[in-house]
């Protein structure tokens, strides 16, 4: 796909049909996710796919802070994908201080770039996602017994599009861009 077409026509996906992910179309996906730029390429962003219907419905119940309607979008995705950010790399000097006076800020910072690539090399794919920020992260740590020194970044719902959500609107670019 096109690069410009793939940017605007990537959208938040919520319904997923049941058509399997396939450990394949995931490894791709994750190759692709695994260019985007990071801190000093620290590359710090590991992904758990979880496909296990009974993990998926405990992370939904029980990692969503009340917030049932992730519960639902996380229940009907073939596959959950869970992003960390390995610790105390991204934004930090080699004796651990911090690189910068914005202190952690550069993991999450390389997460996001590394979920929005995610998400359009899937889209690329022809597969849906959305990011979910709305998360229990010591819940979700327990369910999957995440390693100590990673965080979770956000959740990745990910299948093939059930629905295709209209475009919300975006602000003008006058409001966005200030050349000065
Ligand atoms: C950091 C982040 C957290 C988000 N958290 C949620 C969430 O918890 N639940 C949800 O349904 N959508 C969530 N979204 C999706 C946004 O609502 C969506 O990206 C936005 O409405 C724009 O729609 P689009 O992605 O289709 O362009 C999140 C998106 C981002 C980037």
């Amino acid at each position: 796909m096109e690069t410009r077409t793939c940017i605007e026509t990537r959208r938040s996906v919520r319904k997923f049909t049941e058509q399997e992910v396939t450990p394949e179309v995931l490894e791709q996906i994750v190759a692709a996710a695994a260019w985007a730029p990071s801190w000093k390429n620290t590359q710090v962003v590991r992904y758990y796919a979880v496909r296990t219907q009974e993990i998926k419905d405990r992370i939904a119940r029980e990692g969503v802070m009340d917030f049932t309607w992730n519960t639902k979008i996380m229940q009907g995705a073939p596959v959950l994908v869970v992003m960390t950010m390995v610790t105390g790399r991204s934004g930090f000097e080699k004796d651990g201080s911090f690189s910068t006076s914005k202190g952690t800020h550069w993991q999450s910072f390389d997460a996001g770039i590394a979920a929005q690539t995610f998400c359009l090399a899937a889209h690329d794919l022809g597969l849906g996602s959305v990011i979910l920020g709305v998360i229990d992260e010591a819940a979700i740590r327990g369910i999957l017994n995440l390693p100590e020194g990673e965080e979770i970044a956000a959740l990745i719902p990910l299948g093939y599009p059930a629905e295709e959500p209209k475009a919300p609107r975006r602000k003008a670019v006058e409001d966005l861009l200030t050349i000065c």
